[in-house]
């Protein structure tokens, strides 16, 4: 009797279940495509967005070589064109906040600046493009973006479609002057979908964790499944202590972070500041290098008519920017914190890894780190055999090391020393106990 019953209830439930599953089916057909799914970012974006280094200088009367205006992003398209920025990967020159005039037209769509956007965005985009580049743009979930412009709130598809029109590549989109924690969210979510349905590709990058973690804790599977990639942390300043503390809130809260990374959604950790005046030479390898370990999009906020050709020769570094770019796309992390020195590895395709050695002390001469190839990749990076390159400060081959080799390296003070292993299957002549002496800057 009571088999009898389960399979009555069992063959109501039958229909029941398959029009769950239909109803299932539909739901994922009609999910539409976020930042995960829009084919883009597959490695973290390259390219300038304006803001640490031009903020939001308006007044081109005062400021005519440094005001945001077309004429800056023309400048700076040409040079990423002619100085080679563009051919190293920087593709995506973005405007930040403060382009916008100060109301939307008669039709609510947003408008830049008529005095210091004369020709219009459509224009500039055409000028971008046919410089073998792509233009990135800045809006905001809420009433106004945090520099005072107008907000997107209510006008979402309006200004995705705009965006689109215009022939826009990639959106930037602030969390300013948003009233509550499930506006954010829609906000964010909003414009994800209004991208995507306008059909044209368009990266999209959030700061919605940024504006949600002092109230909630965000949950990354969703901001992965609607942005390209994601602020986490405060803006970064040109200062050491700025580039510190992002290092010491990512890798304190990486177990959190670091896995969610990958091909299509990357945390930010911000813009680099290197050839601008806050940081040292070994500070600003520190900051090229810990880059790259993050995964992090590699967004330049400097002057690219007036860079030394130090800071150029740093940011277009074609090993550091390949690891930044390794197409297997996870996440690196911090494995040991030993007194003032950091121990960081990033798994790389092809069972290689990155290995970058930083010295926290800001005082006195370079100093010596000693570690066993045996830490790294969990034993596996240098078992049996690797080859081990030094990447930063300057290019050499440290040789052939076993798994359970020695490696010393000399780091400058608050500077960091970035290699590369590559794992040799068979067992080959070994350079142990091996010692490095420091670069010169
Ligand atoms: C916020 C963002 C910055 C920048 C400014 C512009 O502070 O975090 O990256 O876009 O707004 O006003």
């Amino acid at each position: 009797m009571a088999g009898g019953g389960r399979q009555r209830s069992g063959g109501r439930r039958a229909p029941l279940a398959a029009l769950l599953l239909l109803l299932l089916l539909l739901a994922l057909v009609a999910w539409p495509a976020g930042g995960l799914d829009n084919g883009l970012a597959r490695t973290p974006p390259m390219g300038w967005l304006h803001w640490e280094r031009f903020l939001c200088q308006t007044d081109c009367a005062q400021e005519p070589r440094n005001c945001i205006s077309e004429q800056l992003f023309m400048q700076m398209a040409d040079l990423m064109a002619s100085d080679g920025w563009r051919d190293v990967g920087y593709q995506y020159l973005c405007i930040d906040d403060c382009w916008m005039a100060p109301t939307r037209d008669k039709q609510g769509r947003l408008q830049p600046d008529p005095d210091r956007f004369p020709s219009g965005i459509s224009k500039l985009a055409d000028y971008v493009h046919s410089k073998g580049l792509k233009l990135g743009i800045y809006a905001d979930a809420g009433n106004e973006t945090c520099a005072g412009f107008p907000g997107s709130y209510g006008y979402y598809e309006l200004d995705a479609d705009t965006f689109a029109g215009w022939g826009v590549d990639l959106v930037k989109f602030d969390g300013c002057n948003v009233g509550t924690l499930e506006l954010l969210a829609e906000g964010y979510k909003n414009m994800s979908w209004a991208l995507n349905k306008t059909g044209r590709s368009i990266v999209y990058s959030c700061e919605w964790p940024l504006y949600q973690r002092p109230l909630q804790k965000p949950n990354y599977t969703e901001i992965k499944q609607y942005c390209n990639y994601w602020r986490n942390y405060f803006d970064i300043t040109d200062a050491w202590t700025s580039v510190k503390n992002i290092l010491d809130w990512t890798s304190s809260h990486q177990d959190s972070i670091v896995d969610i990374a990958g091909p299509g959604g990357w945390n930010d950790p911000d813009m680099l500041v290197i050839g601008d005046f806050g940081l040292s030479c070994d500070q600003q390898v520190t900051q090229m290098a810990l880059w790259a370990m993050m995964a992090a999009p590699l967004l330049m906020s400097n002057d690219l008519r007036r860079i030394s050709p130090r800071a150029k020769a740093l940011l277009q570094n074609k090993e550091v920017i390949a690891i930044n770019q390794d197409p297997l796309g996870k996440q690196g992390y911090r494995i040991t914190k030993d007194g003032n020195f950091e121990l960081w590895e990033r798994p790389l395709s092809g069972g290689a890894f990155a290995i970058a050695v930083l010295n926290r002390q800001d005082f006195g001469g370079p100093q010596m780190f000693a570690f066993s190839t045996a830490f790294l990749g969990s034993g596996l990076a240098c078992n049996p055999t690797c080859s081990i390159q030094q990447i930063l400060p300057t290019s050499r081959d440290l040789g052939l090391h076993s798994w359970v080799s020695f490696l010393k390296v000399a780091v400058n003070p608050t500077g960091t020393v970035l290699l590369k292993t590559v794992v040799i299957e068979e067992k080959l002549v070994i350079n142990n106990g091996s010692s490095h002496s420091p670069d010169p800057l």
